[in-house]
């Protein structure tokens, strides 16, 4: 396996809205980002994954572009993108942008002219179907958001299609001029100096030839349905992304992750495997669905740690030789990792740190997103309107407003799962509004601000930001950590993830309880070859009962001779 850069990054995920504001407007922009560049420096990580900064209309937050070439006016400039692309590179932190390129905004010019007439030039650069005899919708797919995949514009007397928002409307990939134009607008940003893309829902460019209704067992006629298997991973896309990869990322060093809900080990395989040059890496989505039921996302279902070991397991095994795996516990359409995978109150900063250090003890490129460094956690606002996040007022409208559904489960649900939990503005320190602005913030702030925030973090030795501190630290001086083979250990622990990484005779020995009692491993003959812990989340100064017995939470590193 070839040793590069992006395989020994530690990757950080800046979500500008809620990062730091610097003019009083309350949302977060470039220049506050700016002034923050010497936080990420000091936390040692190597590249900043930028979410969407161009000009954008916000109906989802800037993943609906309306000018790829051009920054937000809440966000700043191209000068004072400039300014932050020199000061990360005086840093030695590289940057990654955001490429949405599924869909655009409905603002974007584009979409303007595609909408004016059917015989537009820009008409296929969207797809467009008319509706059935009877105004039927083209098809029954759902959006992602809710409602109908469909959104019917009068001008024209046609449908378009939008998997998200009717305000993102999707690219029609099959069209070569559109392809063209997106690679052009590629090569303008790798142009400026850009050391990575992050592509957004990149496997749903390519649907089935005739968008075809899904059809599911006991679906009632009209009924809608998730057209998932008619667009995710469809039959072009690898032919799209070597095309894109022949025309554009092949001709600059540039780090490439896709995001790919849905996608198998063997789906990640035919993107990442080096021999393809198609990307370097995919998110996949199986650990983040593992808390939904039968009627998805919204229907929580508790999660225990077999299922999540046997996803990260399975992951583990199956990009071995080929491919590369991506590693993330939370972003910003996630809940925050402590409160749903750790314990968010009593064992907040030993959870956090046990799950930072499978975050980065395991194969693969770790992937922080902000705040995760000193262990934020999930909101629970009493109102629905102290919530802004598009996807959860289109839910709550077609389950409540809509569906009479029930409020208050709804809005637990919302708790749970809510995109918003990883969207409150950044905490800096315990003033009003966490430093975070001077005016009034776009989204009111966790009220855990006074106790977790980054001044308080700095301050105290033992807080999550230097865990997370060293933990980066030895991946850069540690290749086992980085190119070690894994091993799982203990497979039929209910409450303890084990395993081992081995490289050219190193061999270390991570242990993770994942619960809030003390837990005894039955590893003697590894236990007797320990001879360092090389991190561990409990204080020094209080050392375990025995070797044996994991305390509440605990994480081990240890290095093992013999
Ligand atoms: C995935 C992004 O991460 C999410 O925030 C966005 O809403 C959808 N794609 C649509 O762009």
């Amino acid at each position: 396996m070839n040793r590069t850069f992006w395989k020994e990054a530690v990757v950080y995920q800046i979500y500008p809205r809620s990062f730091q504001d610097s003019n009083g407007d309350g949302i977060g922009d470039l220049r506050g980002i700016i002034s923050r560049l010497d936080y990420l420096h000091k936390l040692g990580v190597d590249v900043v994954w930028l979410s969407p900064v161009y000009k954008s209309p916000n109906d989802d937050n800037g993943y609906d572009i309306s000018d790829y070439e051009d920054i937000m006016d809440e966000f700043g400039t191209l000068g004072d993108w400039e300014d932050l692309l020199n000061g990360l590179h005086a840093r030695g932190i590289k940057l990654m942008m955001d490429l949405v390129i599924n869909h655009s905004s409905d603002e974007h010019a584009w979409f303007v002219e595609s909408r004016s007439s059917k015989d537009n030039p820009y008409r296929d650069y969207y797809i467009w179907r008319p509706g059935g005899p009877n105004g039927e919708l083209p098809n029954n797919w759902s959006s992602i958001f809710s409602g109908p995949a469909w959104e019917l514009d009068e001008k024209t007397g046609e449908y378009y299609l939008h998997l998200f928002s009717r305000k993102q409307p999707d690219l029609n990939w099959e069209n070569p001029k559109l392809r063209e134009a997106l690679y052009k607008m590629m090569a303008f940003w790798l142009d400026k100096g850009v050391d990575g893309l992050r592509m957004d829902v990149i496997n749903m460019i390519s649907k089935v030839e005739g968008l075809p209704s899904a059809y599911y067992e006991g679906l009632a006629p009209g009924e809608l349905a998730g057209g998932g298997q008619y667009y995710m991973n469809g039959p072009r896309v690898h032919e799209y992304l070597q095309e894109m990869n022949r025309e554009v990322l092949s001709k600059y060093n540039v780090m490439t992750v896709g995001e790919t809900p849905g996608a198998t080990v063997e789906d990640a395989i035919l993107y990442t495997a080096e021999d393809r040059n198609e990307l370097q890496m995919v998110f996949q989505f199986e650990h983040m669905d593992i808390d939904s039921g039968p009627g998805g996302k919204w229907n929580v279902t508790p999660w225990n740690l077999t299922k999540l070991r046997d996803i990260l397991h399975k992951w583990q095994v199956g990009l071995a030789d080929r491919g590369w795996n991506s590693l993330y516990l939370n972003n910003h359409d996630q809940p925050r990792m402590v409160s749903r995978f750790g314990n968010d109150r009593e064992y907040r900063v030993i959870s956090a740190k046990m799950l930072a250090t499978l975050l980065h003890t395991l194969k693969g490129t770790p992937y922080i997103y902000q705040g995760e460094e000193i262990g934020m956690t999930n909101v629970q606002f009493p109102q629905l309107e102290d919530y802004k996040d598009i996807e959860i007022h289109n839910m709550y409208k077609e389950k409540v407003t809509d569906g009479g559904g029930d409020h208050e489960a709804t809005l637990k649900a919302i708790h749970v799962k809510g995109r918003d939990n990883a969207r409150t503005p950044m905490q800096w320190d315990s003033s009003p509004n966490a430093g975070f602005t001077e005016g009034t913030p776009w989204l009111k702030l966790n009220p855990r601000y006074e106790e977790i925030n980054v001044e308080q973090a700095l301050a105290d030795p033992d807080s999550v930001f230097y865990y997370y501190q060293k933990l980066i630290s030895l991946r850069k001086n540690h290749p086992v950590m980085v190119y070690g083979d894994y091993e799982l250990l203990l497979p039929e622990h209910e409450f303890i993830y084990a395993y081992t990484r081995t490289l050219e005779g190193e061999r270390w020995l991570i242990l993770l309880n994942f619960c809030e009692h003390p837990q005894t491993v039955d590893l003697l003959e590894e236990l007797n070859a320990v001879t360092e812990t090389v991190i561990s989340n409990y204080p020094e100064e209080q050392p375990a009962m025995d070797r044996e017995t994991l305390r509440p939470y605990e994480a081990r590193v240890c290095r093992l001779g013999g």
